[in-house]
């Protein structure tokens, strides 16, 4: 399943596409299998590739610098910037230190904007349904913004602080669904049995403001990837 991601990536850079990506634990796997496949090139074609690498990261907490290792900054900067030598500035991500959030998540999205959009959205799926940091309940329509993060969210993500929810950050900046369905092709990538009954109403309800990513349903070019647990409550006809 990584391995095909990274595939789908690596295609996606070989086009000089601009990649929307995603942080948290599914998108490990998947980075390790593109570190691979990327440092496995010869490296003059390896130089090309990286010459032309343009991508948004979804989101970013509130309050943690870029040098913090709790940051979505820094879960990239050990997953592909360190590792794959990216010139600074090539992988995006809002600035979750900037004094004015709010101007910041505006200057984000007019960012996207001007780099023409996201070719390839990459996607993990939250435990309640959210895509970024998109909390229910939530449209299709919204902008980058910032935002409150959910109890269930930071319940989610209490992993990364020492298992203390209470230690995740309160807010954060996020590409609005809006953006994300902008993009021209999204690849959603879910794993785990914990994920199985979410994944079910995104993809098999009717899109709803309760379940965020139900409104992909409405994408044109939607990919999903799935392990067998997390596929385990779909129904197929
Ligand atoms: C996080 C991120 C999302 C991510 C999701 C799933 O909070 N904001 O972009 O896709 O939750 O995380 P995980 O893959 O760790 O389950």
């Amino acid at each position: 399943m990584a391995a095909h991601v990274a595939k789908r990536l690596h295609q996606a850079l070989e086009q000089a596409a601009v990649l929307g990506l995603a942080t948290g634990r599914t998108m490990e796997p998947v980075y390790a299998a593109l570190r691979q496949r990327l440092t496995a090139l010869p490296p003059r074609q390896l130089a090309l590739l990286l010459g032309h690498w343009r991508s948004f990261n979804l989101d970013e907490y509130v309050g943690l610098a870029k040098d913090d290792p709790q940051s979505f900054a820094g879960f990239m900067q050990r997953q592909l910037a360190g590792p794959l030598q990216l010139p600074g500035g090539c992988l995006q991500i809002p600035d979750g230190c900037a004094p004015d959030p709010e101007a910041e998540a505006r200057r984000y999205s007019a960012a996207v904007m001007a780099a023409g959009g996201i070719d390839l959205q990459l996607l993990g799926l939250g435990s309640n349904g959210h895509v970024g940091f998109n909390e229910p309940p939530c449209s299709a329509a919204e902008l980058c913004r910032c935002l409150a993060l959910s109890p269930a969210t930071r319940e989610q993500n209490a992993a990364s602080f020492g298992g203390d929810p209470a230690a995740v950050p309160e807010r954060a900046i996020t590409l609005g669904t809006a953006e994300i369905l902008a993009a021209r092709r999204v690849l959603l990538v879910v794993t785990g049995a914990a994920k199985a009954q979410i994944l079910r109403r995104a993809l098999q309800e009717p899109p709803c403001p309760e379940v965020p990513a139900s409104w992909l349903q409405h994408h044109p070019q939607l990919e999903v990837v799935v392990d067998q647990d997390a596929a385990a409550a779909l129904e197929f006809s």
